[in-house]
Parts: structure tokens; sequence; C-alpha cells
């Protein structure tokens, strides 16, 4: 391998011992008004103080500007609750957030994945300032609950975050559930295939219980990033609340409910206590979702809300469904999963990136350091684990170290120029992905791994052109762009 190459490698492999590090990020604060200070003082968040309307507008705004800075806005139509929305809409917000870079906001997701902090009592929680009791509840009047697209079924809570514990086990589950305005104190609750707030309803159903959830509305930011986290490495046996403290290197602080027996993040904006009632069902959606295509009306279990708790001033948190942050918000946590799923397969895996053509969640572009000759395959078989780790992948590809693997431009490089289709492509039938990719039956669809890695033995053949080193010298300023279409035929260049 030449020696350009060699110290790439080299460099990735230290790069690499850094991402999965287990201390390099200390304590952090991941409170969700600390996130939106840091979004403000990176220029990352944009006010919007005219009267918006929280029928469509705000979430067309929010659309619009999704891959640019947060929006907050100040004046909500017959609201006086700002809305926020686009906090996590690009993986640089997402970095500013967390006042990390990349590759500690990676460390500190692993350090999720992998340990439990138990949470701990706060004392004068701030999420409950402010109590509105059974009776006094009225969620469209109270809340600037938004209606994102012209199809919806109507207005949905979409950036709450649903803490349960699971009847069964006794262990309590984070996850992100849509939740459709139903009535004045009643909302739909939407639970995918395989969820395990589906399953923690299924015990309380066998066990004729109603199922207590508190719905946490702009909250501790390493509680959305362990709710956000899916797949083999964050299993229903997890405790999330703990995967939490894990993350911040630090307890989540939390309270006891007002109305429920369920720990409530102490920090969050605003709470919504009540019971998923066992057997009761509506009809929910249609809604825009994050395939970008809506999924239709289907009969979906009901919450019934017992308590709004939110603190002095808040603000209330949306997310488009069809937008960035929904798609955003996984893929670093997806990205390191995929790491934690490969790493006991092998260690010549040095990246991974979760691209955004494929949502952050179906593609999947792995990097490969290959040192030996016996490394050969070897990513196909980390491929494999990623698949049985992460069930909704469903293209994997795998490229040498040399190319950029976050430019998705390199990778189609890699593609077109180290991929043979008749040798290179593996196809895998009949296996489980996401239920809402059209072209599956029910999510039972093809996966596949296209290998445009190099033999290690014929890498010497694929090394690119290296240039020169530039001698140093500026452009000569009178060598403008102008004169170079000139030059290059003008209109014709
Ligand atoms: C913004 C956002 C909205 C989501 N909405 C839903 C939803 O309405 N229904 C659902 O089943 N999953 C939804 N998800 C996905 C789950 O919350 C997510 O996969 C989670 O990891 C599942 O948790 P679990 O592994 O504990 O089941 C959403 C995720 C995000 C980030």
């Amino acid at each position: 391998m030449a020696r350009a190459a060699r110290e790439r490698s080299e460099q990735e492999r230290e790069r690499q011992r850094l991402v999965t590090a287990a201390e390099p990020v200390g304590v952090l604060d991941t409170g969700f008004r600390t996130v939106l200070s840091r979004l403000d003082r990176a220029g990352l968040l944009a006010r919007v103080s005219r009267t918006v309307d929280f029928d469509l507008e705000a979430a067309a705004m929010m659309k619009h500007h999704d891959a640019g800075a947060a929006l907050l806005f100040e004046s909500v139509k017959d609201h006086d609750i700002p809305v926020v929305g686009n906090v996590f809409a690009t993986p640089a917000s997402s970095e500013a957030a967390m006042g990390l870079d990349r590759d500690r906001l990676r460390a500190a997701l692993a350090r999720g994945i992998r340990t439990d902090v138990e949470p701990a009592a706060a004392s004068d929680p701030p999420a409950q300032q402010n109590v509105w009791r059974s009776g006094e509840i009225d969620l469209g009047a109270q809340l600037p609950v938004l209606k994102h697209a012209p199809g919806d079924g109507g207005r949905f809570v979409t950036a709450g975050v649903l803490i349960v514990r699971d009847p069964l086990t006794g262990v309590r589950n984070a996850s992100f559930h849509r939740l459709q305005l139903i009535g004045p104190d009643t909302v739909a609750v939407k639970i995918d295939h395989g969820r395990h707030l589906g399953r923690a309803l299924d015990h309380a159903v066998e066990m004729g219980q109603d199922l207590p959830v508190a719905v946490c509305i702009g909250t501790d930011v390493a509680l959305i990033y362990a709710a956000s986290t899916m797949g083999a490495l964050m299993p229903e046996s997890r405790d999330e609340l703990c995967a939490a403290g894990g993350c911040r290197g630090a307890p989540l602080p939390v309270a006891p409910g007002v109305s429920q027996d369920i720990d409530v993040p102490a920090d969050t904006e605003i709470v919504l206590e009540g019971v998923i009632r066992a057997g009761a069902s509506v009809t929910e959606g249609p809604f825009g979702e994050f395939v970008g295509y809506a999924s239709p009306a289907g009969p979906a279990p009901t919450m019934h809300v017992t308590a709004v708790t939110a603190r002095d001033e808040p603000v209330y948190h949306a997310i488009n469904g069809a937008g960035r942050e929904t798609i955003v918000l996984r893929k670093h946590v997806l990205e390191v999963a995929a790491l934690e799923a490969v790493r006991p397969v092998t260690q010549i895996v040095s990246d991974v990136c979760m691209p955004p053509g494929g949502l952050h969640r179906f593609h999947l572009v792995m990097a490969l350091s290959k040192r030996y000759e016996r490394d050969n395959g070897m990513g196909r078989n980390a491929a494999l684990a990623a698949f049985g780790a992460l069930k909704d992948l469903n293209m994997i590809v795998l490229v040498d170290d040399d190319i950029d693997l976050h430019d998705p431009d390199d990778v189609a490089y890699a593609l077109a120029t180290r991929f043979d289709a008749a040798s290179d492509l593996v196809v895998l039938p009949g296996m489980r992905g996401h239920e809402y990719v059209r072209t599956s039956r029910a999510g039972v669809g093809t996966k596949a791994i296209l290998d445009a890695s190099v033999p290690f033995e014929s890498r010497a053949d694929f090394e690119r052109i290296p240039f020169a080193a530039p001698s140093g010298g500026e452009l000569d300023a009178a060598y403008s762009g102008t004169t170079v279409l000139s030059w290059l035929g003008g209109e014709h260049a």
C-alpha cells in the first residue's frame, strides 16, 4: 500500500479509537434550554417574530427552511406558547446543540448505548411549575399543536417522548410516537410494528390494566437520543432513562408525575401525563411520514390525559413528519449503533455513514481499512452484522478508506470505478425491513450489499492519482471567474 494510503489508514484507526473511547466527553449539559441557547450562540436559531398560524403555516416554513437554522416562532396564532422547530434538522445543528463535534457526539452516544446511570430525584422540578388537572385540560386550546401537511388527518403532537414502565418487566422505555388530537383530553397514539411501547401496552392489556405514560415535549436531549435509538443496541430489556444518564455522564434528574406513577425528566418544557387505555381504539391519520409519503388512516389506541404540566414560559417543540429533523435525529445514533454492532465482528470497519439520500436510516456506507489478505470478505460479514442489528437498513455500500464516505459523490465514484455487479452485488431477498418502504411486502423485501472495496492485494492498482502539492502561490486576482468563462467560451462554458 502506498505510504499516503497507509498514513490515512493509521489516521482512520486513531480517529476510530477516539470515536469509541469510553470517556472523552465528560459530563454533558443536555437540557433543552441549554441546547436552544447553544444554537442561538452559534447563529443557528432564527427568530420569527410575526404571528404564524399553527394550521399549516409554521410547518410549511419549517419544511422550506429545514436545511438551515432552527426556527423559533415567537408568536403563534391563538396561543401564547412559542414553537421551536428544526432544532436537530441538520448534522451541524445536532452537533452545535450538544456543543460537540461529530466524533465527540458519537462518543457520547456510544457511552449511552453501553452505560447505565440511574436517574436521580430532582427537587422543585421546572417541568411542574404549572399544573392543569382533569377537568382543566383542553389540549388544542392550551398548546400550539401544529397541523403539518394539508393531507394530514388533523393536529399532531410530533416531538413527544413517551415514557412508560413495562408492567411485566418493570423496565422504563422512552420512544417518540406521534399523537393526534382527538378530544380536549384525548389523543390517538401511533405505534408501528415491533415498538417496545407496543409490547408494554400488550403486557398491560394482558394484565387487564391501563398503561401509565408521560409525554415529554421539549425534553433532555440525551433522552431524545435514547428514544431515537432503535434495534439490537437498545433492546427491550434496556432502561432508556438509564441510557440517557449514560449519555450525559450523570444521572438524569427526574420527578414523579403529578397524576401518574411515572418518572418525568425534571427539565422538560411540557408534559402530558395520562394512561393509554387497554382496548380503546380510534381512527388515526393520515399523516405525512418521514419516507415522504402519507401513512393512511388506521386504528390506533387512545391516551387519556390526566394532567398537563409545564415550566414557566415554556416552548413547544414540533417536528415535521416529512422533514429533515425526523431523519437527522437518527443519523448519529444509528451510525454509532452500526459501529457498535460490527465491532465484535471485525476491526477493519474504520467509519460508517448513514447518508441523507437513504433518509439516514435505509442506506449505510462502510469504510474498510484492509491490512492483510485475510481481511478480504470481512466487510461483507460486517454488513450482515449491521443488517441484523438495524432491521430497517436495506442497502450497505462497502468502500475502501481512501474514499470519503461522508461525500455521496465520492461514494458514487467508488461505485463507478470499483464495483462490478456480477461479482460485487450480494442480494438478500425475503428480509425484514421497514413497513413504510412501498416496494416491500408489509416490510419484507430485499436487502443488498454493494461491495465497492477492492481486494487487499489489488489496492495498488486502484491508487488514486496523486497531484503535487500546490507551490503555495495564491491565484492571481486578475484571473477572475469572468476571465475563466470567457477563456472557456462564454455561454458555452
Ligand atoms: C420524530 C420522531 C417521530 C417518530 N414517530 C413515531 C411514531 O409515530 N410511531 C412509531 O411507532 N415510531 C415513531 N418513531 C420511531 C420510534 O420512536 C423509534 O424508532 C424508537 O427508537 C422506538 O423505540 P423502541 O425501540 O423503544 O421501541 C419516531 C421517531 C422520531 C425520531
